[in-house]
């Protein structure tokens, strides 16, 4: 029974990879976003980056906000040779309450005002490490930080006088998570392989519920996240040559992948609920898996969120 049902899986998750190049969509409207100011956390690489060249192409005042300072320059780089265009460069560590402070205060003093800020930083590390904020390394940088950086932000996002955009990258292996306890440790083998779901199930619960939050006092803020794809990047990094040669031939390119982050930076969609809150994959919406769905993880996910960002501290 085992050793068929591993094949199974195995099986089905192949199809589905290799069924996902075949049915992958780009993104293919013309339309520029001149002098909107646009923020990607994450955007010296993957997938993070192919969304940068292109919004920064397609006219946005473009900021990469990376924990690596010479990577970060090295991506600009870039980007300039690929597109005419200069990007800004500014440091953010997700992993540093911090930081990340220091980050939106420099934004809201030198910007003023934030069009579209692209949630796309996250790690994968399973080292079960805790940051310098006393919180599990995954959880913060997937989730605690980009909520942070989120509220403090908010502000110069309802100042702009169009619809300002929130898209959170997370991923279909929310399927596997659960947000209980999500600013604990884990505990053994089976919980700490757990952690990356975890987050990103937290990704898709919160966007729903800002997009309702943000949606009572304001509606010229539009929050919605996406699942890219399985995709070949340097999350990948640290596999075995074979692994990575393997998942290569079979995963989208980073280019590939940033098409719906893009796609939901760009794309002209009537304000409103009916397109906010949402979760996209393949530039189009789709339905997320059950956990996702449930108000009552959404609410107790919120509440424990601000408890860990600002009730247990003083900014
Ligand atoms: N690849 C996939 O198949 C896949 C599938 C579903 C969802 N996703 C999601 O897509 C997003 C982008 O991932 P990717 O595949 O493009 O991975 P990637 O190539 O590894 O890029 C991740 C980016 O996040 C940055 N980052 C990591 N820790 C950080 C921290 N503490 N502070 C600030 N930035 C930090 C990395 O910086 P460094 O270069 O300095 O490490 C890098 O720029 C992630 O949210 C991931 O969960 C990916
Ligand atoms: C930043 O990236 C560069 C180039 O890849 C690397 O040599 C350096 O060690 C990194 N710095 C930190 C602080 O991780
Ligand atoms: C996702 O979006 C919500 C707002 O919708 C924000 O509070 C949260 O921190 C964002 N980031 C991630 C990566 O979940």
């Amino acid at each position: 029974m085992f050793p068929e049902l591993i094949c199974f899986i195995i099986f089905f998750m192949l199809s589905f990879v290799i069924n996902q190049k075949r049915l992958h969509k780009s993104f293919d409207s013309q339309i520029r976003i001149p002098n909107k100011v646009v923020i990607v956390t994450g955007a010296n690489t993957g997938i993070g980056f192919e969304t940068a060249k292109e919004l920064a192409r397609r006219g946005g005042r473009v900021i990469l906000a990376c924990r690596n300072l010479t990577k970060a320059h090295e991506a600009a780089t870039k980007i300039k040779l690929a597109t005419g265009h200069n990007v800004v460069v500014k440091h953010l560590d997700l992993a540093s309450f911090r930081s990340i402070l220091a980050f939106a205060k420099d934004i809201i003093k030198t910007e003023g005002r934030v069009h579209i800020l692209i949630n796309n930083a996250g790690t994968g590390v399973l080292d079960n490490s805790l940051t310098e904020d006393n919180l599990p390394i995954e959880a913060q940088v997937n989730h605690f930080g980009p909520f942070l950086l989120t509220m403090l932000l908010l502000p110069v996002m309802k100042n702009a006088p169009e619809t300002a955009r929130i898209i959170n990258v997370t991923s279909i292996l929310h399927v596997f998570g659960t947000v209980e306890n999500l600013d604990k440790q884990g505990k053994n083998f089976l919980e700490r392989r757990r952690v990356y779901a975890n987050t990103k199930l937290a990704n898709i619960l919160f966007t729903k519920k800002l997009a309702e939050e943000v949606f009572s006092t304001n509606d010229n803020i539009m929050v919605n996240c996406c699942h890219p794809g399985a995709v070949y990047t340097d999350m990948f990094r640290d596999q075995p040559r074979i692994v990575k040669w393997m998942l290569k031939l079979m995963f989208l390119t980073p280019k590939q992948g940033a098409q719906t982050s893009i796609f939901l930076a760009v794309q002209e969609l009537m304000p409103g609920l009916h397109t906010s809150g949402r979760y996209y994959t393949n530039c189009r919406e789709d339905q997320p898996f059950a956990a996702a769905m449930d108000r009552g993880n959404a609410q107790r996910l919120w509440d424990l969120s601000f408890k860990v960002c600002f009730a247990d501290r003083r900014w």
